[in-house]
């Protein structure tokens, strides 16, 4: 059997995408493939980033025209047979449409996964580890969720927990909750390769 085909969609600067290319590079061929690294925004360092490691990128900028937009991704997407796809930072929902499409390439499976900063439900959107620092939360951490059209409300498949130093600085905290992202997503990365998750594979015929 073929090794699970991963895409990566990222806008930022890339320490999610970078330590699953780091992390992907520790299993042997054949048991997981980091097939590109793609993003919307032009100046997005994780492009850079992951050229400079061999990783083939692309660049399909935003337009305000989502639905052409999100047709050239999957036409990407159709075209490297991916069978997950990794949001790390990626700032623009993925429509219905969009999610519809790529679970009908797998017999119906969600397999687009989403990291986010925070325990959700609590702080969804944009500027999580500032808010929960700015409101004093006792305790966050990071949340990994299926994507479905909303905003970080798909279906949270793992979680963990940090708590809060009273003396962490919010750069500390920061650090702290990236830390955690990069173990839990190279963990799921891990889940795929081993194949304690099951990958419903690109249907050749869907
Ligand atoms: C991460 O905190 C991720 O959870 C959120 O956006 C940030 C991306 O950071 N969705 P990076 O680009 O992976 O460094």
């Amino acid at each position: 059997m073929r090794p699970p085909r991963i895409a990566i969609f990222a806008s930022g600067k890339g320490s999610n995408a970078m330590a699953l290319i780091q992390k992907a590079k520790v299993f042997s061929e054949g048991q997981v493939e980091i097939s590109f690294v793609l993003s919307d925004k032009t100046d997005a360092l994780v492009l850079e980033k992951a050229k400079n490691d061999g990783i083939r990128t692309y660049l399909v900028p935003k337009r305000s025209d989502k639905k052409s937009h999100e047709k050239e991704i999957l036409g990407l997407v159709r075209e490297h047979r991916i069978d997950w796809i990794f949001l790390a930072g990626y700032m623009r929902l993925l429509s219905a449409d969009f999610l519809k499409t790529f679970s009908e390439w797998h017999n119906g499976a969600s397999q687009v996964v989403n990291i986010h900063p925070s325990l959700l439900p609590a702080y969804p959107g944009v500027d999580s580890i500032a808010r929960a620092y700015q409101d004093e939360v006792p305790l966050s951490g990071v949340s990994i969720h299926l994507v479905d059209e909303g905003m970080d409300t798909g279906l949270i498949l793992a979680q963990e927990s940090l708590v809060r130093n009273s003396q962490d600085s919010l750069e500390a905290w920061e650090a702290r909750i990236h830390e955690l992202e990069h173990r839990m997503y190279t963990g799921f990365l891990e889940s795929l390769a081993t194949f304690q998750r099951r990958t419903v594979y690109f249907q050749e015929n869907p």
